[in-house]
């Protein structure tokens, strides 16, 4: 979809639909009684093209934006008449980001020609392209994670997913064998299905980037998670295509950083694998090496996220990242205690962490501090092994989570976004998203190296 900006008068730019909210509805001739009843919407139906009114929704104009592009179903060319009493650039934020986020086509594994959708979304009433641009990117790349969590994990399997990671453009791309590299909890994990498990190393690195900071990003990915021998209930089963929804942010951030061309050195790693039930899956009570060099017992082969990022995360510290942010969907502990609105952040320093969540929340990706203490380390003391990878308690699985991550996080800033919650919707929570995935972190990310990078050149 393209996104303009224009001065000119919303009825005069070809519009197959032209959409506004409120008081500027009715400026333009829709009847009061519209702006009451739009549910999110109203017709309108006037000479020169139909004026769809929309309520301003839970998320303001960006849920409105969104709403407009649905509702033109035909698609073509939707005209937003932006309301000149409240803030512009803000509003033309909103407006291109609500845009290409309600023009995502869920449905777009089914056969045939897709819809045509709407092709161009044209914000009439200011000229402020850029900010209309910058949005709209890093929106479309936001997308373009949710079409990896959504994809189906037959299709986003580990070769599909690392085959789209390899295909980004303007970005190095280098793939890692797990055993070849030594990555010894990887290739436990992974060695349960007969694709292999890898390493997927994407970097970004401008000429004349500074030397510090190098920030890396790193995604779970398990494209398929099945709970291995402690085999999920049917319930929860069908959700692990979305497993890789950490590593499908890391993706789009990286995708977007390219694009944006930002000053600063950024690396995505993407530890992938399926976590399957066979006769090569790891076993309860297996105690496995990681690369770091610490013996793991896996006391739960469904905690297998933290023993793949262990991995990954002990790999980019030594590859020379100064501040590491990992994003997981790893506990439903998660979900049960934020909903599906905010993911946790945890970290072992204070600063970082409030960088990430306040990076989150000023981009929309919503976020909210979690703790970490020394003291929860002994939960997963194991008698055999230097760890164990769960507790095996009723109480604290986020926390637990976090705190074996630390374990392989090194002495840099590191944070840790548990965003199980937030990743895949099962329900419309009547914003821009709708049902299904989110390409939550994407923007998240963005923002923090757009705000690393103006740091460290200012
Ligand atoms: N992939 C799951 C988490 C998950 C659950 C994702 C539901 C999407 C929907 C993760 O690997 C997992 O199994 N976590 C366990 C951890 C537990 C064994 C400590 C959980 O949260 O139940
Ligand atoms: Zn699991
Ligand atoms: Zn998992």
């Amino acid at each position: 979809m393209e996104v303009e900006v224009t001065v000119a008068d919303p009825f005069a730019v070809g519009a197959d639909l032209v959409a506004a909210t409120g008081r500027r509805a009715v400026a333009l001739g829709a009847p009061e009684r519209a702006v009451r009843d739009a549910d999110p919407v109203a017709m309108v139906y006037t000479d020169a093209a139909p004026l769809a009114v929309v309520a301003l929704g839970p998320d303001g104009l960006r849920t409105a934006a969104a709403q407009a592009v649905r509702s033109c179903r035909d698609g073509g060319t939707v005209a937003w008449a932006i309301d000149p009493t409240l803030p512009l650039e803000e509003q033309v934020r909103a407006l291109a980001e609500g845009a290409v986020l309600g023009g995502y086509d869920r449905r777009r594994w089914r056969s045939g020609e897709p819809p045509r959708g709407v092709e161009r979304f044209v914000i009439c009433g200011a000229d402020l392209a850029a900010v209309a641009e910058r949005a709209a990117l890093v929106a479309r790349w936001t997308n373009t994670a949710r079409e990896l969590v959504d994809g189906p994990p037959n299709l986003i399997s580990p070769d599909g997913l690392a085959e789209r990671a390899a295909a980004l453009p303007r970005i190095r791309c280098e793939t890692l064998d797990a055993t070849e590299a030594g990555l010894g909890a990887l290739a436990a994990v992974g060695g349960s299905s007969p694709i292999r498990p890898r390493l997927v190393v994407l970097r970004h690195e401008p000429p004349g980037a500074p030397e510090s900071p190098r920030l890396s990003f790193v995604g779970k990915s398990v494209t398929f998670d099945t709970g291995g021998y402690f085999l999920k209930p049917q319930s929860d089963i069908v959700r692990q295509k979305a497993d890789m929804g950490g590593g499908a942010a890391v993706v789009g951030a990286m995708g977007a950083i390219a694009e944006l061309g930002l000053p600063v050195s950024v690396t995505g790693v993407l530890p992938i694998c399926e976590n399957m039930l066979s006769g090569s899956a790891i076993r309860p009570t297996d105690v496995i090496t990681t690369a770091a060099g610490l013996t793991v017992e896996v006391t739960n082969p469904d905690a297998e996220g933290r023993l793949i990022l262990a991995d990954a995360l002990w790999w980019t510290r030594r590859d020379g990242a100064t501040h590491v942010v990992d994003l997981a969907t790893l506990t439903g502990a998660m979900r049960a205690g934020l909903g599906d609105m905010y993911a946790g952040v945890f970290a072992n320093d204070d600063a970082w962490r409030d960088a990430v969540v306040d990076a989150g929340n000023a981009s929309g990706d919503l976020a909210w501090p979690w703790p970490l203490h020394p003291r929860y380390r002994t939960l997963i003391d194991s008698t055999v092994a230097d760890l164990r990878n769960t507790a095996g308690k009723t109480f604290g699985f986020p926390i637990v989570a976090a705190t074996f991550l630390q374990q392989f996080a090194g002495d840099g800033p590191w944070a840790h976004v548990d965003m199980l919650g937030t990743a895949m919707l099962d329900e419309d929570r009547g914003d821009a998203f709708g049902r299904g995935a989110t390409g939550y972190g994407v923007r998240m990310l963005v923002e923090l190296a757009a705000r690393l990078s103006d740091a460290a050149s200012s």
